[in-house]
């Protein structure tokens, strides 16, 4: 960070801090360490850059309102979480935000801290496939330094599709799905996918990152040819815009309160929410494995997040890889 971006940063912090009330243009330069003059350059820049600034002769200066943009600044003012995202990286453009998690978490980086990307160039999807990452997504890495063994990483996966579910649903109100392992749909088309990554010892967790991938603003026409069919956004299904940042603030703070959750009670409450919203539970579903083809009801998930399926001999099987024809496209 330069200095004239962690100026104002400290700037925004500040005013941030004191809300309702005003700041003198006295206090804010030496707090600063700055000329009244340079005060005054700085709100003219915020207000360019869509910040609403009340500037009263006498009083000083207060925020009246954040610009719509996503930025650190942006997120930060109206979040309601203890720990989580209260350390922003936001990027224009990167490869992936899982890159940068990587290399912050080697850095020490602290639990909580989330990158935000309006594009990626090399979006990673699960299983080496490619994601793709246009302006119009939410495309956020988060890091988390969870005092769990490694064998558990996996509960975090689908603690995450919860909490996203849960964001999205209370936001938007719309019927979403979660498709196992940690996909969220909706109808039969993808809204949502989640990569989670992770770097451990023999017994402890150093850090996992857990990506997502949310289409927001996408229209019919933004999704390239091989995805049309089976990718949907929030744009799309309501027939509206969406503010990326209010999605995101919504989102930390469930994430925040299920991981929370899940630390004091256990994965429990988890998995019966996971199965309560799960595509096709209760459904057939055909299993494909490297011998065989079978078909069988979905029963639920155990809990390390295997599946359940009954087979049509009437005993449950646990199936932790196999191929799943979810569709009949
Ligand atoms: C999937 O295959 O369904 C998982 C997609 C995960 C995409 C997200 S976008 C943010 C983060 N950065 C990446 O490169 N991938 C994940």
């Amino acid at each position: 960070m330069d200095t004239m971006e962690s100026t104002r940063s400290r700037l925004i912090k500040l005013l941030s801090q004191s809300k309702e009330s005003y700041i003198s243009g006295q206090a804010l330069s030496e707090a600063l360490g700055i000329s009244r003059n340079a005060i005054w350059k700085h709100m003219k820049d915020l207000e360019n850059d869509g910040y609403r600034i009340d500037a009263k002769r006498s009083q000083g200066y207060r925020i009246v309102s954040f610009p719509d943009k996503v930025s650190s600044n942006t997120i930060r003012w109206g979040l309601k979480t203890k720990w989580m995202g209260q350390h922003i990286i936001h990027k224009e453009s990167v490869p992936s935000t899982q890159l940068i998690g990587h290399e912050i978490a080697r850095e020490n980086a602290p639990n909580g801290t989330i990158i935000i990307a309006e594009e990626q160039t090399a979006g990673k999807g699960r299983m080496k496939k490619n994601w793709f990452s246009d302006k119009e997504g939410l495309w956020t890495t988060l890091l988390l330094r969870p005092p769990i063994p490694p064998n558990k990483a996996s509960e975090l996966t689908l603690l995450a599709a919860v909490a996203l579910r849960e964001a999205l649903h209370e936001l938007t109100n719309l019927p979403i799905g979660i498709k196992w392992p940690n996909d969220l749909l909706i109808g039969d088309k993808k809204l949502c996918g989640i990569l989670t990554e992770m770097q451990a010892e023999q017994d402890r967790i150093d850090y996992v990152l857990i990506g997502f991938g949310l289409n927001v603003n996408q229209n019919e026409a933004s999704w390239d040819a091989s995805i049309r069919d089976i990718a949907t956004s929030l744009k799309m299904e309501s027939g509206k815009s969406w503010d990326k940042k209010e999605i995101v603030q919504t989102i930390l703070k469930h994430f925040e309160n299920t991981y929370e959750m899940y630390l004091n009670e256990g994965f429990k409450t988890i998995k019966s929410t996971w199965e309560e919203h799960a595509f096709k539970i209760g459904e057939n579903i055909k299993i494909n494995t490297f011998h065989d083809a079978w078909t069988g009801q979905f029963l639920g998930i155990t809990d390390e997040g295997a599946l359940i399926v009954e087979s049509q001999e009437g005993s449950p099987i646990t199936l932790y890889s196999a191929e799943i024809t979810w569709f009949d496209r």
